[in-house]
């Protein structure tokens, strides 16, 4: 799919319209909102899986070769706290302070939510911001971690007992985090805008569809197919910076026109 591609404007308003009637409206994010900050997907045409083996994100594969992990990971680390929030992210955050989006339900660790703004953002896969120990679940802030790993400590370890520590994201084989308040949100929503997911891992795909079965409505914004395509009222096949820019004028413009 070319990048380049337009915005179907037809799209575009019937999401808007579906945002401002309703009363609690959600939205759910992938690595695809981050692409356009310079953070490489998963699955898209130059994703990550493209490159590697998604066996090197499991949990078994950290505890055999953390070292080796640790040493793929530097270099994600690096490239995700070069970023900074883009358009995307920034229309999604003014959504949430007009009171039209409540909260966002994300898969990404990059924290760039929270950077443009978001408030209520419920971290699904963890983040990269911290690492803790695995033997006594002690906490570190990222920069320590990177301090040891460039002086040499791969893996880095923990200062009290030793043990290895581990960046704070779930691996493949872990569980989820805040799962039930996820699923609570969805639950009780009228409407999911679903921004950047290829919407092809679990749990986590299971919130538009908790959406979907409570009777709301599902809009997608994503340059290609997603698993869900079918359960969607609404697909957006454009980048998530401009159909969020536009999106957010539509709102906006109309919320305007609205008798005070
Ligand atoms: N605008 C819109 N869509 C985009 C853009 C963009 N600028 N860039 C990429 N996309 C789309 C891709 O086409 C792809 O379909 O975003 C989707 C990203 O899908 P994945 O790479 O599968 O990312 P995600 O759904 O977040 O993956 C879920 O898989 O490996 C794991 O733990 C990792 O949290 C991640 C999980």
């Amino acid at each position: 799919m070319d990048p380049e591609v337009k915005c179907d404007i037809k799209g575009i308003e019937e999401a808007a319209n579906i945002l401002l009637r309703s009363k609690h409206a959600i939205a759910f994010t992938g690595a695809g909102i981050s692409t356009e900050s310079g953070i490489p997907d998963f699955r898209g045409p130059q994703g990550l899986w493209k490159q590697y083996s998604p066996e090197i994100a499991t949990i078994d594969y950290f505890l055999q070769h953390p070292r080796e992990f640790w040493l793929f990971y530097r270099v994600r680390m690096s490239t995700i706290f070069t970023a900074k929030p883009n358009r995307a992210h920034r229309a999604l955050a003014e959504l949430e302070r007009m009171g039209v989006i409540k909260a966002v339900i994300t898969q990404n660790v990059d924290g760039l939510h929270q950077a443009a703004g978001s408030k209520n953002v419920i971290e699904l896969h963890g983040t990269m911001k911290r690492a803790v120990c695995m033997a006594c679940g002690r906490v570190y802030p990222i920069d320590v971690v990177i301090r040891k790993i460039d002086s040499g400590q791969i893996p880095p370890l923990c200062d009290e007992c030793g043990g290895v520590l581990k960046p704070d994201v779930v691996l493949f084989g872990e569980p989820v985090k805040d799962f039930d308040r996820a699923r609570e949100l969805a639950l009780m929503s009228d409407a999911v805008l679903v921004i950047g997911s290829s919407l092809s891992v679990y749990p986590a795909a299971y919130i538009p569809i908790f959406v979907k079965e409570m009777g709301g409505k599902v809009i997608i914004i994503n340059l290609e197919p997603t698993e869900l395509d079918y359960i969607a009222d609404v697909i957006i096949r454009c980048r998530a910076g401009d159909a969020m820019e536009l999106l957010l004028e539509k709102i906006v413009s109309a919320k305007n026109r609205e008798v005070p």
